[in-house]
């Protein structure tokens, strides 16, 4: 059989990326435009200035993923892209060029949601892993358990009722005075400290919950920063790191425990977190659980995740029409 190479574009936040993957798992190229540089001034990001950058971007990003790949356009079998959630003007963007590059090609546009890309990036690490899975999608935008039945079927599990993982990572780290992108800074910050020095909260939100509230943890740091706590900075880094893994992990094996499933998959850039990875894959290990967590430059945003659910959409013949939109706000589990 012929190799299926599909074209992968990610706008939705900072990243102008685009990738080629061959057969949904092999990655023949991933390239990576960030915009952290440009947004570290403005101390995070700004919507009309990333819509801008990844304008200037997409075009030059794209043709340095074919010549990576050692490519043409016509070597393409479809041109996968993510439709939503995100920032609007962003996501336009990728959109609007991964339909021309359809219609220019006369192959198949194929929109994927940005969570479902995120939990594609294990099949890219883990080419055996097949559902069912329980995934946890932990990004700057969002908290989900989700069990993935099959291939692009998925049930929601649980989800963040206020903040995300990331959020509060990334307002817990400017809060301890930290450079934007937080999440990364504040793990190492948290190297040199100690995750029992405060004993910051955790929201179990009831027996056999499986939704996530960080607000509260967030609060808990700034009220301990305002009274003058007094350990240090590492350790208050340590101890909210711990307070979120520890809550990530226990409603992780308890969505495995509650369907019956042995793997779980990490997803989302705050998978990238050592400490997130090491206490689940610990506590995993003790109760006979897989887990799955794909190498960190495929936990942040790119757009190989993104072409590998794309072939998914192709081999199901689940083609977007040239009138595509972007959707700001975008469930992973649609109402038929
Ligand atoms: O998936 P992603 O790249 O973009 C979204 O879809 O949101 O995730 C970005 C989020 C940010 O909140 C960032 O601070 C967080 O992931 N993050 C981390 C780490 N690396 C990225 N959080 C904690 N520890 C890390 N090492
Ligand atoms: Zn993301």
């Amino acid at each position: 059989m012929l190799p299926v190479y599909i074209l992968g574009i990610e706008t939705s936040c900072d990243e102008t990326a685009a990738a080629v993957v061959r057969d949904g798992e092999a990655v023949a190229s991933n390239v990576i435009a960030s915009q952290i540089a440009i947004h570290r001034q403005y101390g995070g990001v700004v919507p009309e200035v990333a819509s801008r950058q990844h304008l200037e971007k997409v075009t030059e990003v794209v043709a340095a993923a074919l010549s990576g790949a050692g490519l043409g356009f016509g070597d393409l079998s479809g041109v996968a892209v993510t439709a939503g959630p995100g920032l609007i003007g962003a996501l336009l963007v990728g959109v609007a060029s991964a339909k021309a590059y359809a219609y220019a090609q006369q192959i198949p546009l194929l929109a994927v949601h940005h969570l479902e890309a995120h939990l594609c990036a294990n099949f890219l690490a883990y080419p055996d892993l097949r559902p069912p899975f329980i995934t946890l999608i932990v990004s700057g935008g969002h908290t989900s358990l989700v069990l993935v039945r099959e291939h692009l079927v998925y049930e929601m599990l649980g989800a963040t009722r206020d903040d995300a993982a990331g959020e509060a990572f990334d307002k817990v780290a400017r809060l301890l005075g930290l450079p934007y992108p937080g999440g990364p800074n504040l793990e190492v910050l948290a190297q040199g400290g100690d995750p029992q020095a405060v004993a910051f909260p955790r929201a179990w939100l009831g027996e056999g919950s499986l939704d996530f509230s960080f607000s509260g943890l967030k609060t808990a740091v700034q009220n301990y920063l305002k009274r003058g706590g007094q350990a240090r900075a590492e350790d208050v880094a340590a101890s909210f790191q711990m307070a979120v893994a520890d809550v990530l992990a226990a409603k992780a094996l308890a969505a495995a425990r509650q369907n019956g499933v042995s793997k779980i998959a990490l997803a989302g850039g705050v998978a990238a977190n050592s400490t997130i990875r090491n206490l689940l894959q610990s506590r995993a290990e003790r109760e006979g659980f897989n887990c799955y967590f794909p190498p960190k430059e495929l936990c942040t945003d790119n757009a190989a995740m993104v072409a590998c659910a794309g072939y998914y959409y192709f081999l199901a013949q689940r083609f977007a029409a040239l009138n595509q939109e972007a959707f700001a706000n975008y469930p992973l589990v649609r109402q038929h």
